[in-house]
């Protein structure tokens, strides 16, 4: 699956932008600056593809990547960004949960949570909205390079405990790092089984 090319495909604002939902698809949410984009562009390999940038709440689509012929990468909106005007978030949340409970080809969501910081509130409402949108969910943990592997038992502990909450949630958590490539096979095998 991860053979092909990666390419940008669109940037989505409506549902009506939406292209053919004619392959597998999975998304990746989490809070602004948790490495969404950077993620994206490790599992494709292909740097500067999603936008990687260091001003939070700056991919404000729904962005669409293709990765070969049958597989699109969608990096969603980041939220929890204290400065968005609140009518902004509110037309991507409506945006958010149409897409979620709307799209028939979407296998699995990724959740992605700081490994320095664990589940924020802010997590927990995307987890309660992917939990009655009925999409399973993932837990990928970012920037694992920032946190001494002695102090991520209790952080994983934590989130461990939120995910233990959710019905929705797909039990194994992977820890990744997209600046030095942990986890980033691991997370493209786990892609690639879903069917
Ligand atoms: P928005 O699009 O604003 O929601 O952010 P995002 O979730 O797409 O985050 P992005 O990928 O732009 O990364 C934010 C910042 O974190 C950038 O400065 C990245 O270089 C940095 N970053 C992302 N992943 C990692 C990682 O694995 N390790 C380290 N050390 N830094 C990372
Ligand atoms: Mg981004």
């Amino acid at each position: 699956l991860f053979a092909g090319q990666s390419e940008f495909l669109k940037g989505v604002v409506a549902m009506s932008g939406l292209p053919p939902a004619d392959r597998i698809e999975v998304c990746f949410a989490g809070r602004s600056n948790v490495g969404k984009s950077s993620l994206i562009n490790a599992l494709t390999g292909t740097k500067g593809l999603a936008r990687a940038s260091n001003t939070p709440g700056r991919t404000q689509e729904i962005n669409f990547f293709t990765q070969g012929p049958e597989l699109y990468l969608v990096d969603l909106p980041g939220y929890g960004y204290a400065n968005a005007p609140l009518a902004v978030v509110e037309k991507w949340q409506r945006l958010l949960k149409q897409y979620l409970s709307g799209r028939q080809t979407l296998r699995r969501a990724f959740v992605l949570i700081d490994t320095r910081h664990g589940v924020k509130k802010v997590d927990e409402e995307i987890m309660k909205l992917l939990d009655t949108s009925a999409v399973t969910f993932q837990v990928v943990m970012t920037k694992a390079d920032k946190v001494k592997e002695k102090d991520r038992a209790k952080i994983l502990d934590q989130v461990r405990d939120a995910l233990s909450k959710h019905p929705a949630a797909y039990p194994e958590i992977v820890l990744t790092s997209s600046e030095k490539g942990d986890g980033i096979a691991t997370l493209r095998s786990i892609i690639a089984h879903l069917d």
